[in-house]
């Protein structure tokens, strides 16, 4: 029993000066007895490396690579002259003219299919809160979400760029839809917001003369 105490002392003591206590900061690799794959060999991001000419460990995208989710067009991806073209035309892609202004035309062809094609972007995207009219009444607004009421003036005045910036960036608790729609569909989507708007507002003078007996009117 004498010798007992003096050994579990010097055990101890043998211990904490080989493992050290508990929460000091130790240089060493920690002993691992199922190291897993935590440990490997790696470059961190944006950290010098001499290997390369340009002394960094991130590389620049190999040619040719896709972006993720689907906001992109096969010619952004593989045309050679898309970066050209994308810089003529700010209206289409960000709804603002050259000098920063809410672009306040149709950038794209304004004919039947774009209309077809915003009808079937808006069916998708935005009528189960616009509602199929617009009017803000989409089947969520009976769970707390409040819509706009596109058919406000507020939104008829807006201008086409601002309408595209909200599509492409969301706008307070509206989420965006940049990463699900094309440019193109979002401006064939703003061209059917115009069109519900003004069939929402339209008169009996909208139909011409000799039209409107056979609606019984
Ligand atoms: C999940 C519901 C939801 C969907 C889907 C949705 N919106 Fe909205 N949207 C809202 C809400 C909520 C607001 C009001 C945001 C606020 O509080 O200002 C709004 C506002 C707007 C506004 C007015 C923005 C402003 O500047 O005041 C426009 C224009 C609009 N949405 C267009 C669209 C279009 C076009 C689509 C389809 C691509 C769409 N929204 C899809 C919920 C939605």
């Amino acid at each position: 029993m004498r010798y007992f105490f003096a050994i579990y002392i010097a055990v101890i003591i043998a211990v904490v000066s080989i493992l050290g206590f508990r929460g000091d900061k130790s240089e060493k690799t920690p002993w691992m007895i199922f190291p897993d794959m935590d440990n490997q060999p790696r470059y961190k991001p944006q950290a010098t490396n001499e290997y390369f000419s340009d002394h960094m460990n991130s590389r620049p995208k190999p040619a040719g690579t896709v972006i993720r989710g689907q906001g992109w067009e096969e010619k952004e991806v593989f045309s050679e002259d898309y970066l050209e073209n994308y810089s003529h035309s700010t209206a289409l892609y960000e709804g603002k003219n050259e000098d920063g202004s809410w672009a306040t035309e149709f950038p794209i062809e304004v004919n039947y299919e774009t209309m077809k094609l915003g009808r079937e972007k808006y069916d998708i995207f935005c009528t189960v809160c616009h509602g199929a009219a617009g009017n803000g009444k989409g089947v969520t607004s009976k769970y707390g979400v409040i819509p706009a009421n596109l058919l406000l003036d507020t939104y008829r005045t807006m201008p086409e760029g601002q309408i595209f910036e909200t599509i492409t960036d969301g706008k307070n608790t509206m989420f965006g839809y940049g990463e699900k729609v094309t440019p193109e569909e979002r401006w064939a989507i703003i061209l059917y917001v115009r069109a519900l708007q003004r069939s929402q507002s339209a008169t009996i003078e909208d139909i011409p003369a000799d039209q409107r007996k056979e609606l019984g009117l």
